[in-house]
């Protein structure tokens, strides 16, 4: 469906859980977020029904996000469903690779077709840093299980924070290509100040040829990511709310008070 401003919107980013394994400080602050409880969080049946309904509207590709996506019980069944919805052309997973060791051979099974794996640094030290406490070496196994699976154009998100990565870029430019990744260099942003960039290797940030829609875990669609502007699908009905984001959707965007990054995916 195409919005005000002539974007063609197909692009569905979906939260499935507001938890995460990991604690990284541009995420989320250090003392956490009230987490939404199991009934708040939508369903397996409602994801899939959010999907076909959104497929009848001329969305094609999804994603699904978190927090880290691969904590939510029963993702691979999930997964699964999804990808066999007639209309599904792109199934893809942001996730941070700590349990891909553990699930990369049942995703890509289940019919994922592509992986985003968030790394900032190749120093044990730094990583754990940023990560408040992550192990490298557990993501360093999930790259490996990921290509081991048989998963092609894998991308390498790096979130580049000012004074403290920005001197990786080149190793972390040559660890992508010797794994057969895309690397694309995210600078921080800070939703509460209104700052956002263009993605280095990638679409996001660029206002104009917006294509997406995100879902919040607890079911609220947001048409952009610097926006708090939401719509409650359980109250609108799917397909009324997917419309409405779409005819709602800003130009561009502003800032974001009410949520963290950890909330939204991304
Ligand atoms: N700035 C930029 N990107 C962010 N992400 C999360 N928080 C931020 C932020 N403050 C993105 C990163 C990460 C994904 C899960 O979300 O790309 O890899
Ligand atoms: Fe978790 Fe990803 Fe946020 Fe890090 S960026 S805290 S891995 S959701």
């Amino acid at each position: 469906m195409l919005d005000r401003f002539n974007r063609e919107i197909y692009y569905l980013r979906i939260s499935v859980t507001d938890r995460c394994n990991l604690r990284c400080t541009y995420c989320m602050p250090e003392a956490g977020i009230k987490l939404k409880s199991h009934q708040e969080i939508l369903s397996f049946e409602e994801i899939e029904e959010l999907v076909k309904t959104a497929v009848r509207l001329g969305f094609y590709k999804f994603r699904l996000t978190g927090g880290e996506p691969l904590v939510r019980r029963g993702i691979v069944q999930l997964v699964q469903k999804i990808a066999q919805i007639n209309g599904v052309k792109t199934l893809a997973m942001t996730t941070n690779g700590l349990l891909l060791d553990k699930y990369a051979k049942e995703l890509k099974a289940a019919g994922l077709s592509r992986l985003n794996i968030s790394l900032d640094s190749l120093k044990p030290d730094r990583y754990k840093e940023i990560t408040r406490g992550g192990d490298l070496n557990q993501v360093l196994a999930g790259i490996k299980a990921a290509g081991e699976a048989g998963f092609t154009k894998t991308k390498l998100n790096v979130v580049i924070i000012d004074g403290f990565n920005e001197d990786e870029k080149e190793n972390l430019k040559e660890f992508a290509a010797d794994n057969n990744m895309k690397v694309r260099f995210i600078k921080k942003m800070d939703l509460k100040s209104g700052d956002y960039y263009g993605v280095e290797g990638g679409d996001g940030g660029n206002c104009s040829i917006c294509n997406r829609l995100r879902v919040t875990a607890d079911g609220k669609i947001r048409s952009c990511l610097f926006s708090d502007d939401e719509i409650n699908l359980r109250q609108e009905g799917f397909e009324a709310g997917l419309k409405k984001a779409i005819a709602n959707k800003p130009k561009k965007g502003h800032k974001s008070l009410k949520r963290e990054m950890i909330q939204i995916g991304g």
